[in-house]
This record gives C-alpha cells, sequence and structure tokens, in this order.
C-alpha cells in the first residue's frame, strides 16, 4: 500500500516548526501501523496549492482542529500540504533503507550506523563547541539500555556517555543491581554537548533520535531506562511530569521499526530520575531504586548479596 504526498512547494525551507514535525512523525507511525510504508512526491498543480498556510505554519493537529474557512484548506488537504513539507525535512529516514538494515550482528550494525551519523552536522550543536560526537558505550548485546539527555563536558573530552560525577553514580546504580557497566548499553539523546550543559531544544533531539532510534533497533534491549525528562519525554513523545511518567513500563517500538517486523522482539520502556538530579536531590536515591528494582524484576534479576 501507499499513501499519496503532494509536494507543492518546491522552494520550502529547511526548518519546520517542531510541534508540526511531531504531528508529522506521529502521522508517519500511524501510516506504518497501518502496514502503509511506502510514500511518494505527487507534483500538485498551483491550483492545488494551499494559500492560507504559510511555510512557518502552525502544526498540523492545529490545522485539522481548527480548518480555515470556506474552501481554502480541508484539514485532509491542510495534512498534505504539511506532509510535503516533511519530505523536504526528510523526515521520511524512517521509510528510507538503512545500510544496516538485514543485519543482524548488531556490532556490524553499530558500527554502519556510526559510519552514516559521519562528523553530523544536521543540528546546530555540530558548532556550538562540541569536541566529538559521543555515539554510545557497553555491550551491542545488553538486554538493558540506559539512555541520558546528551554529553557533559567529561563526555565531550571522552567521547564517552556518563563518565563524569554523574555517570560515577549511574556505574554506581549498575552495580547496585547486580551488573556492570560493560554489560548494559549507554547512550544519549543528542550525541554532542550542547553549549554550558543546556537542556537540548527539541529540535536538535528529533534530528539527533533516529538514530538512537537505529541504535535501539540494532540492539534489540528488553528494557531501555530513560534517564530524565529530556529522555523519557523524547522516546515516549509525552510531555507529562516525571511523576506521571514513573512507576510503569511503557511498550516501546523505535520509531522506524514496523509493527509487524518478526526481527522486533519488543521492548519495555521505564523512566527513572536522571543521576544529575539524584546528585543535587539525593533524598530522590529510593525512588530511582524502586524504579530500579522494578526493572530487575522484569528481567528476572536477583539483587546482589550485601555482604559481596
Ligand atoms: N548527562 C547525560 O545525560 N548524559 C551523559 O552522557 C552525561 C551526563
Amino acid at each position: 500500500m501507499s499513501a499519496h504526498i503532494c509536494y507543492p512547494y518546491p522552494r520550502m525551507p529547511r526548518t519546520l516548526d517542531p510541534d508540526l514535525r511531531r504531528a508529522l512523525a506521529a502521522r508517519i507511525r500511524y501510516y506504518h501501523d497501518m502496514g502503509i510504508y511506502d510514500f511518494y512526491w505527487q507534483p500538485v498543480t498551483e491550483s492545488q496549492e494551499a494559500p492560507s498556510i504559510k511555510n512557518d505554519a502552525s502544526p498540523l493537529a492545529d490545522a485539522a482542529i481548527h480548518p480555515p474557512s470556506g474552501d481554502e484548506m480541508t484539514p485532509r488537504k491542510a495534512a498534505a500540504v504539511a506532509a510535503s513539507r516533511v519530505v523536504e525535512e526528510n523526515i521520511f529516514e524512517v521509510t528510507a533503507a538503512k545500510p544496516e538494515q538485514g543485519i543482524d550482528d548488531p556490532i556490524k550494525a553499530l558500527k554502519l550506523i556510526r559510519e552514516d551519523l559521519g562528523d553530523c552536522t544536521r543540528c546546530p550543536l555540530h558548532k556550538q563547541g562540541r569536541k566529538q560526537i559521543v555515539f554510545g558505550v557497553g555491550n551491542p548485546h545488553a538486554e538493558l539500555m540506559f539512555v541520558g539527555e546528551g554529553p557533559g563536558a567529561d563526555e565531550d573530552q571522552q567521547g564517552e556517555p556518563f563518565v563524569g560525577r554523574a555517570g560515577q553514580l549511574l556505574n554506581n546504580m549498575i552495580k547496585a543491581m547486580g551488573i556492570a557497566r560493560e554489560d548494559v548499553y549507554i547512550a544519549n539523546i543528542v550525541k554532542c554537548r550542547p553549549p554550558g550543559n543546556r537542556t537540548p531544544e527539541r529540535e536538535e533531539c528529533e534530528t539527533c533520535s533516529p538514530f538512537l532510534m537505529r541504535q535501539i533497533t540494532a540492539i534489540k534491549p528488553k528494557i531501555i531506562v530513560a534517564l530524565g525528562a529530556t529522555a523519557a519525554k523524547t522516546l515516549l513523545a509525552m510531555n507529562s511530569s516525571m511523576a506521571q511518567l514513573r512507576g510503569r513500563f511503557y511498550d516501546f517500538k523505535p520509531v522506524g521499526v514496523r509493527s509487524n517486523d518478526p526481527n522486533w522482539n519488543g521492548c519495555q520502556l521505564a523512566v527513572t530520575y536522571h543521576p544529575a538530579f539524584l546528585l543535587r536531590d539525593p533524598r530522590q536515591k529510593g525512588e530511582a531504586w524502586k524504579d530500579l528494582q522494578m526493572v530487575m524484576k522484569e528481567l528476572g534479576m536477583k539483587p546482589p548479596n550485601p555482604a559481596t
């Protein structure tokens, strides 16, 4: 099955309203879930163009819920016009063939994803003082994966996620579970250090996270632990508070994986506090430990003997 995507604006700007981008990504997932994977451009004539939506128009959701009066723009047409911008933005990356596709060995797949990432200049972070890209580290066959927000100064220096103070605490949390850092895989939502350790912008997260999705698809962890609000909100595409997000598992499927993909075995996602937050507010460590115990139970892990 295919979906027609009209492409009425040949000189579209390369930026896209983040809300619109999210709405379109959701629509593409929806098409995927219906078994529609192939999109193609259908050139439209001037008369089919939608004059009332500007290039930097409001989110698709708005366009659909509040269509302009008269016959200027139906919700369906708004969706088609909006979707056309996505083509320009290359959001259809999710449907394009990836170099690692069909490669079962996660080591090889991760290598290909890293090569595809290259010396990335896809978002503004590449020119905001990053020393290097911090791809991810750990066991490519890991059952458990931790996802943080983005590299800090130490990570940028060393090229490895979670090696600074927050990393030391994460190591201790992993150790408390009775496993070692080398047993899990650790990555971030964005792979370049945001200047001054600021929170990455949503657009930066959305530009970078397809590579994380591909890493997850290659590794196929049983459980992902999202560390902090940025990781949780980006992975779940939800805007809830940490209090609302913690304490349960979410069925997680990386964007780009088809719902009927026989190679995808399913994955549960849990949310806990970011170690940097726990350093600032150690009273919450007990809550984080509850989250990790929930994860351990799901993985059939026993906490280590305190004597050892
Ligand atoms: N904080 C993160 O979110 N990730 C890191 O790699 C380090 C600190």
